[in-house]
């Protein structure tokens, strides 16, 4: 095959959802399609259940479990499909964040009784810096939920998308017959026996039609017929385009867990989403069509047997081909580097791979080399954009609690940190150390694997924030006054950029009054 043909037959995304809305059954019912796995059942949800955050075992087993299915591949009516996995916990968000800037789209995973909830919101933001195409599929029809105009006003208002539903819904709960198919104008009847269930899919061009009492009954065909006509009229008509732009969100209904709506779905998916797209970095856009390797680390994946300290890097291919055993030049080491045994990922299985196109996803074996955001290339020297770091939403001061082994302390942080765990800033002020995490879970996880992979103890110890702010400003005299004001909350991420650790949204609204020429920013990256 041509070298263009392997990119534009690629389709590189991921799933995202609220913990519970479906992700980890539709990504099952996906490879099912895919013929990447053949029973129901395979892929182990990674998500650690609620009750177990303080469950070390279980954390080690989550990290386990997800290096198998961090990228999911297959084959699909000649396309290949690269599903990229995200933890379900959401104290794992941020790792989730990076994992989007890897993708071309994602899917959007919405339980129909209980909406768009917070997850969802913070994931589709993120997304939405980066004009990702999203495609929105509300699962659990199989129940009672909201009605589907209210869902539509509630993803317009809650993620600020503008959709167009591409199918719906015929019923729900007890009563749920189907999905109307308004994109392939096809009627998906739903056929529930006891606990199996089954889909009936029909052309069906003209709703007018009277067949359609004989197949879904008086009352809910005239249901179907005005809600049809008012979505029509109401949205605006599917154009790819726009979806490409990340503009008009497509809206599917369905039922994961009964296979209902997912082939419908999926056949829509490959056919309008993304191929590769273009790259950005700080020197210039960089296009998957260009003859030369480029990459970059998104993930990094410690390996779950403590005794061996390497590591797996995820490497996204932006451009070229990567080839087995060839030398690449590590941008930010400066050093060429050679990878004998890359991995690529087909559902479960991981195999060694020769060559790799944009869009796939090979893992490194990794010694240390690697950090987040790292770009690999043919000697090009470049840094990608698009790999931000968020603001953390818990913090605590690290402490030493062992006096002997304070080398292997900063260095179990200095690894966890490049490997994305969380993030360290330094307090400018008085030196002191301070974790920042999106959930509690990874104070322990932290605590834990310092303990059990670089035999190194720490305390955590309380301090009241907020968000951490970088800021910018063109005004040197104003940002010397800040940095003075407000010395005693000014401190340093890893690479040295200045953030403002806040204690309330309100203290940041003074800042912006006192000092309008500075820029506070919740995200590392921006223009
Ligand atoms: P997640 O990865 O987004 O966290 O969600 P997951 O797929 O694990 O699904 C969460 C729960 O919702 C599971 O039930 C799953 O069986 C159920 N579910 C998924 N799709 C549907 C659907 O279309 N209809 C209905 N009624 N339920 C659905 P669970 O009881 O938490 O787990 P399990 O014991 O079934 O594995």
């Amino acid at each position: 095959m041509k070298f263009k043909e392997e990119i534009d037959r690629r389709r590189t995304f991921a799933i995202i959802s609220h913990p519970d809305a479906g992700k980890t059954t539709l990504t099952e019912k996906l490879l099912l399609f895919g013929g990447a796995i053949q029973v129901a059942g395979a892929v182990k949800s990674n998500k650690i259940k609620k009750t177990a955050t303080s469950d070390f075992m279980e954390i080690e087993k989550q990290r386990g479990i997800s290096v198998a299915t961090s990228v999911m591949g297959f084959d699909y009516k000649d396309l290949k499909v690269n599903i990229l996995d995200t933890p379900g916990h959401q104290d794992f968000a941020e790792d989730t964040f990076r994992t989007l800037t890897a993708v071309d789209s994602v899917i959007v995973v919405i339980d129909v009784a209980k909406g768009v909830e917070i997850q969802t919101e913070k994931l589709v933001k993120v997304c939405k810096m980066r004009d990702t195409p999203i495609i929105v599929f509300i699962n659990k029809l199989d129940r009672v939920g909201k009605d589907a105009f209210d869902l539509m006003d509630e993803i317009e208002q809650k993620l600020g998308l503008s959709v167009m539903p591409l199918s719906w819904p015929i019923g729900m709960g007890n009563e749920f017959q189907g999905v109307y198919n308004i994109y392939e104008k096809k009627l998906m009847l739903f056929r529930a026996h006891g606990k199996q269930s089954e889909e009936e899919s029909l052309e069906f061009t003209d709703l007018s039609d009277p067949l359609l009492e004989e197949y879904v009954g008086a009352r809910a065909a005239k249901t179907l017929r005005e809600e049809v006509e008012m979505v029509t009229e109401i949205y605006p008509e599917f154009n790819r385009e726009e979806y490409l732009e990340g503009l008009l969100t497509p809206v599917f209904f369905g039922s994961a867990i009964n296979n209902f709506g997912v082939k419908e779905l999926l056949d829509c998916f490959v056919e309008v989403a993304p191929s590769p797209t273009n790259s950005e970095t700080e020197e210039r856009e960089i296009s998957p069509y260009e003859e030369n390797f480029t990459g970059f680390v998104f993930k990094i994946h410690a390996n779950i047997d403590p005794k061996h300290r390497n590591r797996i890097a995820f490497v996204k291919i932006c451009s070229g081909k990567f080839e087995r055993n060839k030398n690449y030049q590590h941008i930010r080491l400066g050093r060429a580097l050679k990878f004998s045994n890359p991995t690529s990922f087909m559902a479960s299985k991981k195999e060694i791979v020769d060559e790799a196109f944009p869009g796939d996803i090979v893992g490194l074996h990794d010694s240390g080399n690697f950090k987040i955001g790292d770009a690999l290339s043919e000697g090009e020297s470049l840094k990608f954009k698009g790999i931000p770091s968020f603001s953390p939403e818990q913090f605590k001061y690290i402490e030493n609690a062992d006096p002997m082994k304070a080398k292997q302390l900063n260095k179990g942080i200095d690894q966890l940190m490049d490997e994305g765990v969380a993030q360290l800033f330094v307090n400018l002020r008085n030196g002191r150390k301070i974790i920042g995490t999106v959930g509690a879970l990874q104070f322990d996880v932290i605590q834990h694997r310092l303990k059990h992979e670089y035999n190194a103890s720490c305390r955590w110890e309380p301090i009241n924030l907020h968000k951490a702010c970088w800021f910018t400003s063109d005004n040197k005299e104003q940002l010397a006054n800040f940095d003075n004001y407000r010395v005693r909350l000014i401190a340093e991420d890893k690479y040295k950029r200045r953030v403002f650790l806040t204690t309330s949204e309100y203290e940041i609204r003074m800042e912006q009054q006192n000092f309008p020429d500075i820029k506070f920013h919740y995200t590392s990256e921006f223009d």
